[in-house]
């Protein structure tokens, strides 16, 4: 059945609650657009097409999307939601069953569909409806004595009576192509709103004689849509608990379930412990014992084995081997690969860099566009002058090299396996393997030199 599943994803809504220039869909939840939640969860389900109902003067929406695999489908004026879906039914297939969502609603999981698609059937239209404590302003789903769906009245259409039933309508449906589309022929706009209604068709498929299957959600989030910053915020943390417990089943060690955003994906060995307010972006995959502290935003970052991140830690698109210790307070940029049981200390920034095992920079120090030997010692204040205002220069460092504190190394530069540099060098030349090498100039004493005195 999947091959002949059409996704049909409404987004044409204005969002002005958003109080925003950017379409509402465009926010983001995990710094993912919400719309693009819906997307993935849509093509989760392998669905044949997948196309999307975008507004008029929206075109910021399919052109930030351009990247994804969809039909962009415009509906030049908002006239209901049962409009909106019509303008996607030439682009589909006789024979597919059709599957309605909405790009503002992004929590809506893969599970809940795959039950409402098979709701659906030659005979039958699948209805996800949720039970509410508050029903106010949804459509509610109108039963017989026997329980039998016979229509939905939307809130503003509904009589008093019809207002007390709780079950409401989420608005995502599914159903064949064909049923559908003679139904959304028949609609009209003769309704509290002058709209064609999509929820309509309820009571079109009763006369036609087509099942109507309800399915439900097991968490009322999944159906919740989001119209303003309150609500985008209430997503997120929905979004962001659900992430932490997933971490937590695979046996993850979360000091803080609520203190921890996952905005991507994080793929975590056996015992791993995250302290508080720690951040995971794009890729992030933790090996086994990893432990990372407070306040850390790891982006894009592959860690091995027994790695300690310590506190405050800022890493981004870079490789730290096994058993590495990193922090309190550092930041690794991008291209930067660590080997085993490499230390980086606070206050070390280190750029576009390879370091070989066991090396050592554990204070106050930049280390840009390097390769670094195994077992060098960098000594506290070491930096690499690697730009010379015009051009980005590379410094290599051979193994078993012991730098001074306070030694700047003016690349291009080398220096050879076993060097000694004393500390306050200012390193411009190729340093000899094996020797000492020292630039700082010859201290003197200056006998019966006196301070100068305040004049009175
Ligand atoms: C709709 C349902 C209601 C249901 C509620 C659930 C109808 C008539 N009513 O009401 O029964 O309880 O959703 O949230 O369907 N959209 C378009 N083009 C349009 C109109 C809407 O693309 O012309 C999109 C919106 O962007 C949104 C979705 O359709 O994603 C729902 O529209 P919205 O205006 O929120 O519908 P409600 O009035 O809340
Ligand atoms: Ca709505």
């Amino acid at each position: 059945m999947t091959n002949n599943l059409t996704v049909v994803i409404l987004a044409a809504g204005q969002g002005t609650r958003m109080k925003s220039d950017l379409p509402k869909v465009l926010h983001r939840i995990a710094n993912k657009s919400i719309l693009e939640h819906v997307i993935d969860t849509a093509q989760q389900l392998g669905a044949g097409s997948i196309s999307v109902v975008y507004g008029h003067g929206g075109e910021r929406v399919p052109q930030t999307l351009a990247h994804l695999p969809v039909n962009w489908i415009e509906q030049a004026e908002q006239l209901g939601t049962g409009h909106a879906v019509a303008q996607a039914i030439p682009s589909i297939q006789a024979e597919d069953i059709v599957l309605v969502l909405y790009g503002d609603v992004p929590l809506i999981s893969k599970e809940t569909l795959v039950e409402l698609i098979a709701a659906a059937g030659k005979d039958s239209l699948g209805l996800l409806t949720a039970k509410l404590d508050d029903p106010t302003g949804y459509g509610r789903i109108v039963r017989d004595e026997s329980n039998k769906v016979l229509r939905i009245v939307e809130h503003k259409d509904a009589s008093e009576d019809e207002r007390q039933i709780n079950e409401i309508n989420t608005g995502l449906l599914a159903v064949g192509r064909n049923k559908l589309a003679g139904w959304l022929e028949k609609l009209d706009n003769k309704n509290a709103q002058g709209e064609y209604y999509l929820t309509d068709i309820i009571a079109l498929s009763v006369q036609d004689n087509t099942d109507i299957n309800t399915t439900s959600v097991d968490k009322i989030a999944e159906v919740m849509g989001i119209n303003d910053k309150v609500q985008l915020a209430e997503m997120e943390r929905e979004y962001q608990m659900d992430q932490a417990e997933k971490l937590m089943r695979q046996g993850v060690t979360l000091r803080d379930p609520r203190r921890v955003d996952i905005r991507g994906d994080v793929t975590a060995g056996k015992d791993v412990e995250i302290d508080v307010n720690v951040i995971f972006e794009g890729t992030v995959k933790l090996g086994n014992r990893v432990s990372v502290g407070a306040g850390s935003i790891l982006r894009d970052v592959v860690v091995g084995d027994d790695v300690t991140i310590k506190d405050y830690c800022v890493i981004e698109d870079a490789n730290i081997g096994a058993a590495c210790q990193i922090g309190p307070f550092a930041r690794i940029r991008p291209e930067t690969r660590l080997e085993e049981n490499v230390h980086i200390g606070n206050f070390v920034e280190v750029k576009k860099s390879q370091i070989d095992k066991g090396s050592k920079i554990n204070h106050l120090s930049y280390i840009g566009d390097t390769t670094m030997g195994s077992k060098v010692n960098i000594g506290a204040g070491t930096i690499t002058c690697n730009y010379d205002g015009a051009n980005k220069h590379q410094t290599k460092i051979g193994n078993d090299v012991f730098v001074g504190s306070d030694t700047q190394f003016i690349a291009p530069v080398e220096i050879g396996d076993g060097a000694t540099i004393g500390a306050g060098s200012t390193i411009t030349k190729e340093v000899l393997a094996g020797e000492l090498t020292l630039s700082r100039s010859k201290q003197v004493s200056i006998k019966g030199w006196q301070r100068p005195r305040k004049k009175k």
